[in-house]
């Protein structure tokens, strides 16, 4: 990565907390550019002409055992400002000689209150009459460090919020980064812009020039292809390479069947007559039903879907002569998770289907335009390229599409099902205006019959389950609650329209335990 017009930023140093992303969400969000990076790439670190500030993140590590995770003591030195979010607390403390225990007594998990001890230029209007912050520690400092100062406290841990302001070194238990803290964001905003002094402002839509000059550079006049399946990922991308090198990209949109109603030829329709792409449509669907026709194992369905997409891609790619390149629309954080510094690897839940892969075995380069990035920040930057705000602001899909929607066994029958019940109730939220307030939504198929009444027969048909979850980045949803009567009326309007389905229920488990798809 080359980032010759960024002039100033923040480190993010990753100790393996679930949340570490989020802390560089609200980083960006308050338009500061911010990296993430392990404590080893901290070690080796060389220049800090341009890092204004470090921060620490939480993590899995504890500093009351003989080994731990840790960073060089001589970054204190460099008169950087520095602010430690939970462990990152713990170890600053244990770094300037405080004590820090693991007891029963003083960990808190969830919701807390935080009271003021002393002023703080990091606590400037954050506290309220009552301010409750988000906790998740098993560890407390128990004895402060000799050059710091006591901000805060709740009602388990008397050192919540510690601070070195001679040194600018400053500690935080709770977790400012998660919305469940109250006016976390203020916790940011002082030490970015009162204690760090940062004044480059930072935006994606500022980016975009030398986003496309890379690619112009990287690409010169070779050939590139990419896969375009409509979702926003893959939508800026083809449009950030289109403006780059024009008539050297092809896209290939494999139709798999598995898709919304008319979402696929819509999109088609789009990139081919409105931005002018080079794109070809694969009519692939006969195939994919064919060898999907008697399975219902969740995981062999995506296995035999992510394998055949590949397949019949690489099949179109190879028609096309002298490609170098593949794009793909890998985000900011897949390239934090693959590179977690614990090292752990969170175990596998389910086997994700994306053309990654792909470029082993075709020899092919890859380009990864959008691996800075945070997925609301690629739908700003597809704003910013004209893209259209159907796709702009589209939900995210999953690659098996409705293959994974449809429990039990693929029919053709079942998709048409399927594909219209979920046609009405994406369409209502959209003229309820309630799509945007939603993450994720979507109608699911379930293999259960049950009977019902229609008229003066009897009906046996299937159960139409409706998701939707708000969420900050996938990892962990609520259920949206829906203003009274929207679901009455959807459940009445796919019953009265969509043959096959007599019952409509409303999924209303939370992430985790559930996951966000059912397959
Ligand atoms: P879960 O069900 O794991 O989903 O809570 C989290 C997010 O990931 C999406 N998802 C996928 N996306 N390929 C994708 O590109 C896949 O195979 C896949 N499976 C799940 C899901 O829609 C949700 O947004």
């Amino acid at each position: 990565m080359h980032f010759h017009n960024i002039k100033e930023k923040i480190l993010i140093v990753d100790f393996g907390s679930q949340v570490t992303k989020l802390i560089a969400r609200r980083v960006r969000d308050l338009g500061v550019y911010s990296e993430i990076i392990t404590p080893e790439d901290l070690k080796k670190y060389e220049n800090f002409n341009l890092t204004k500030g470090i921060i620490l993140s939480g993590g899995p590590s504890t500093v009351t055992k003989v080994k731990y995770q840790t960073i060089p003591k001589k970054i204190f030195k460099k008169k950087i400002p520095i602010l430690g979010i939970c462990y990152g607390l713990q170890l600053i403390a244990k770094l300037f000689g405080g004590k820090i225990k693991s007891s029963k007594k003083r960990r808190e998990f969830g919701r807390a209150i935080i009271y003021k001890k002393k002023k703080s230029l990091l606590t400037q209007n954050f506290f309220k009459p009552e301010t409750a912050v988000w906790m998740s520690h098993e560890d407390a400092v128990v004895k402060l460090p000799n050059s710091f100062q006591a901000i805060a406290s709740t009602k388990n841990s008397r050192l919540t919020i510690i601070e070195n302001s001679k040194q600018k070194v400053y500690g935080v238990q709770f977790h400012p980064e998660v919305t469940h803290t109250e006016n976390g964001r203020q916790i940011f905003k002082n030490f970015l812009f009162e204690i760090c002094k940062i004044k480059f402002k930072w935006s994606v839509v500022s980016q975009k020039n030398r986003l496309i000059n890379e690619i112009k550079k990287t690409v010169t006049n070779n050939k590139v292809i990419c896969a375009l399946s409509g979702g926003v990922d893959s939508s800026v991308v083809a449009l950030l390479i289109n403006k780059a090198i024009k008539k050297n990209l092809t896209c290939i949109m494999v139709d798999t069947g598995l898709m919304r109603k008319n979402e696929f030829k819509h999109t088609y329709k789009v990139f081919k007559n409105k931005y002018k792409l080079n794109v070809k449509l694969i009519n692939a669907s006969e195939i994919f039903f064919k060898k999907l026709r008697s399975v219902s194992n969740p995981e062999k369905k995506r296995k035999i879907i992510g394998s055949l997409f590949i397949k019949i891609f690489e099949k179109e790619a190879k028609k096309i002569k002298n490609v170098k390149f593949l794009a793909q629309g890998t985000l900011y954080p897949d390239i934090i998770e693959s590179k977690s510094s614990t090292g752990s690897k969170t175990s596998k839940i389910k086997s994700h289907h994306n053309v990654g892969g792909l470029p082993k075995k075709m020899n092919l380069q890859l380009i990864e335009p959008l691996k800075e990035f945070f997925k609301d920040e690629v739908r700003i930057l597809g704003n910013s390229l004209g893209l259209v705000k159907s796709i702009s602001n589209r939900h995210p899909f999953p690659g098996p599409g409705l293959g994974i929607r449809i429990l039990g066994n693929i029919t053709a029958r079942k998709i048409k099902i399927l594909q219209e019940a979920d046609h009405i109730y994406i369409k209502e939220l959209n003229e309820n205006n309630l799509y945007d307030k939603i993450w994720q939504a979507y109608a699911a198929l379930l293999p259960i019959k049950t009977v019902g009444v229609m008229g003066d027969s009897r009906t046996y048909e299937y159960t139409c389950l409706l998701r939707a979850v708000v969420s900050e980045d996938g990892m962990t949803a609520d259920y949206f609650s829906f203003p009274k009567g929207f679901l009455d009326k959807i459940s009445n309007k796919i019953v009265n329209n969509v043959k096959g389905i007599n019952r409509v229920v409303y999924d209303i488990s939370s992430k985790p335990p559930s996951t966000i798809e059912l397959e």
